[in-house]
């Protein structure tokens, strides 16, 4: 879109999309894009709230340009992260007087990405701005997704500038609020961004969301995805699910194969998770899919298994790679089901199930691990590992 676009009768959102960029961190895949949604509030004081990405930079200042004017007294920063903090230095260049506005931490980043020293306004906790009609008042929520985090809650519009909190992947093509676009298009987008790029840091997303709760929201601004104007319980809930871990009753079976024989050893356990009364299982070749996709499904279904062969006597590289990431992000609150095949010596099922055990997940037995193609008594306690799970995920759901 190359026009701002009025939120509120004086708070208007100028962000960009981004359709070049591959990967978001130079990791995650963006078939669908990502916007970076930067607003401006025309009160008495005029107020930027976060920038975009420098590789867009040009686009976004000629559309700040037409509405600000020669005049933009401060710019809030609530996150540092280049997505949202790229466009500073061109900024001040344009409006030298701009005073920015952020928390201790987000002082010693100004210096340490841009080596910016003066006009900085630092603030605390709950501390408020008067723009004229209306205040702004700054909550800190650190971690969600960097040290210096804040969010901005502006006391006339009631609008939270939440920062990267119940953003998601996904470009705003024409429409930009909830009541303009199919949400449900989003929801996927949403959850593979918080999984990847949030969600390590969940407990303090929980954090931030009991700190909100005494706040009166009509309009969530995120930086990333829609504007949430016509309902913004559903992001604020959906974001709550998220980050709770594991809340919906299903399995993700995520498995690697070289010559198909654990291959078959996940379907035949979908089958009978299936036959069992599971009604969501999704089944993921982790050699095909791209580790976003996958931790995306583990964080949002109670029940995971994980199928490996043993490669060069350890765990299959792209299940190693899951393995690695899921014990990074401190997954919990989720049931575990191993299994696998090997060749002759072994080694990567017992090493997935050394990390499932030591993990804060519980795992389902029993482990199935086969030489070369699962027979008949093999498959006899594949079906055993779907019972239990069936069993777990149902006295879950019971709780
Ligand atoms: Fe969208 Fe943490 O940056």
């Amino acid at each position: 879109m190359d026009m701002p676009v009025p939120v509120t009768e004086k708070v208007f959102w100028i962000g960009v999309n981004d359709r070049e960029t591959h990967l978001f961190e130079g990791l995650w895949p963006l078939p669908h894009g990502v916007s970076y949604n930067s607003y401006l509030i025309k009160d008495e004081k005029v107020v930027l709230i976060d920038t975009v990405k420098f590789t867009l930079t040009g686009p976004y200042l000629e559309k700040l340009r037409k509405l600000a004017g020669g005049k933009i007294d401060y710019l809030v920063v609530n996150h540092m992260e280049p997505d949202h903090s790229g466009s500073i230095l061109a900024l001040r260049d344009l409006y030298p007087d701009m005073q920015i506005v952020g928390n201790k931490r987000t002082e010693k980043m100004l210096f340490d990405f841009y080596g910016i020293v003066d006009g900085i306004k630092v603030v605390n906790e709950g501390e408020e701005l008067d723009i004229g009609t209306r205040k702004l008042i700054f909550h800190l929520t650190p971690m969600v997704h960097w040290p210096e985090t804040m969010m901005t809650y502006d006391t006339k519009d009631r609008i939270l500038f939440s920062g990267d909190a119940f953003g998601g992947f996904r470009t705003l093509d024409g429409g930009i609020f909830d009541d303009e676009l199919d949400i449900s298009t989003y929801r996927d987008e949403i959850a593979r961004y918080y999984a990847n790029i949030v969600a390590k840091f969940s407990p303090m997303v929980q954090s931030a969301l009991k700190k909100l709760a005494g706040l009166d929201i009509r309009v969530v601004c995120s930086t990333h995805g829609p504007v949430w104007r016509k309902d913004p319980s559903y992001i604020i809930k959906f974001y709550d699910e998220l980050s709770s871990m594991g809340t919906e009753n299903g399995v993700v079976i995520v498995y690697g194969s070289m010559y198909g024989n654990t291959k078959k050893m996940a379907d035949h356990l979908a089958r009978k998770l299936s036959e069992g009364g599971i009604e969501k299982v999704i089944v993921h070749d982790a050699s095909k899919t791209h580790l976003s996709y996958l931790i995306r499904d583990i964080w949002r279904y109670t029940g995971i298994a994980i199928g490996t062969p043993t490669y060069n006597t350890g765990i299959y590289p792209p299940i190693d790679a899951l393995v690695h990431f899921m014990q990074n992000s401190r997954i919990s609150n989720h049931v575990i089901g191993v299994f696998g095949s090997c060749g002759w010596g072994g080694g990567g099922v017992k090493a997935v199930e050394e990390y499932a055990r030591s993990s804060s997940c519980k795992v389902v037995d029993p482990v199935v691990e086969v030489h070369g193609e699962a027979k008949e008594e093999d498959l006899k306690r594949l079906d055993e590992l779907a019972e239990n799970m069936v069993m777990e995920l149902k006295e879950l759901s019971c709780k």
